[in-house]
């Protein structure tokens, strides 16, 4: 199995064909990923939610990220591998930045890191890639500032803000990103970024138009209870099943139908009996 390059990435774009990309967090879950055929695994920021339960991503660490991602490192083959740069880890100062991507490298060994945000952020971008780090960006709505947002809302609904998601799209690419997530904004403004750049776009609530889409594993899988949000397409619903296995493991030991004889060891008769002559 041929390791895809980001090289791959752009010419899946010009060849017209959609890239594949998909949360995932540890090591089982990015071999089920990478076995499908996908083509980039995502440690996403979103494990805040996923994996650690809190409301939000701007509590999860860059030390959280490092753990998931070397373990997602370890299920990887060919997909390409993006590690998220959580909310504190790009804020201070181009050589913090740069130096957390860094670890993302050496510690974690992705393919590249994903930064949120543009306007400000574009040089801090540019900073990591000038220091040989591949750099997806992610614009549209950005979770880590979801408040300076005012909440979980699409973005880009007016002409002047889908102008200006146009315009940080280009800022991106000339920084020398290679490619963009855009997450939820109105198709039409999505095709028009997709358009004119020569990079990918990765869509999430963005429309069919964009070079790709990448979904949350729990979302994909039905792994989620609560609200799932309208871009989010369900092809299965894994929850329910994992409750109904573990209540058939529970009633199985409560009424004694587990473990059978086959789930136990035993041992070489003239051993038992002396065994048992000191323990009857
Ligand atoms: O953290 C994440 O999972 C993401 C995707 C939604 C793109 O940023």
């Amino acid at each position: 199995m041929m390791k895809l390059t980001l090289a791959d990435l752009t010419a899946l774009k010009h060849q017209q064909q959609k890239i594949t990309m998909i949360t995932a967090y540890d090591a089982p879950s990015a071999r089920f990923a990478d076995t499908a055929g996908i083509d980039m695994i995502l440690v996403g920021d979103s494990a805040a939610m996923t994996v650690f339960g809190y409301e939000q991503t701007t509590a999860i660490t860059l030390e959280d990220m490092l753990v998931l991602a070397r373990a997602a490192r370890r299920g990887t083959s060919r997909a390409l591998l993006v590690g998220d740069m959580p909310f504190g880890s790009v804020q201070l100062s181009d050589v913090d930045t740069v130096g957390n991507a860094i670890r993302y490298i050496k510690d974690a060994g992705v393919d590249a890191v994903k930064i949120e945000g543009a306007g400000p952020m574009v040089r801090r971008i540019g900073a990591v890639i000038d220091a040989g780090i591949p750099v997806v960006g992610h614009i549209g709505l950005t979770p880590q500032t979801v408040n300076q947002l005012g909440g979980y809302k699409p973005q880009g609904r007016t002409a002047a803000a889908a102008e200006r998601l146009v315009e940080e799209a280009g800022a991106l690419e000339r920084a020398g990103c290679v490619a963009i997530v855009l997450e939820a904004i109105p198709q039409p403004v999505a095709a028009s970024i997709t358009r004119a750049l020569t990079i990918p776009t990765i869509g999430i609530g963005a429309g069919a138009e964009c070079d790709g889409q990448v979904l949350v594993w729990h979302d994909l899988l039905g792994l989620t209870s609560g609200h799932v949000p309208k871009f989010v397409k369900q092809y299965a619903a894994l929850g329910p099943e994992i409750v109904k296995a573990i209540e058939a493991y529970i009633a199985d030991v409560q009424s004694g139908r587990f473990p059978e004889a086959r789930h136990t060891y035993t041992m070489p008769d003239d051993e038992r009996a002396r065994f048992e002559t000191h323990h009857k």
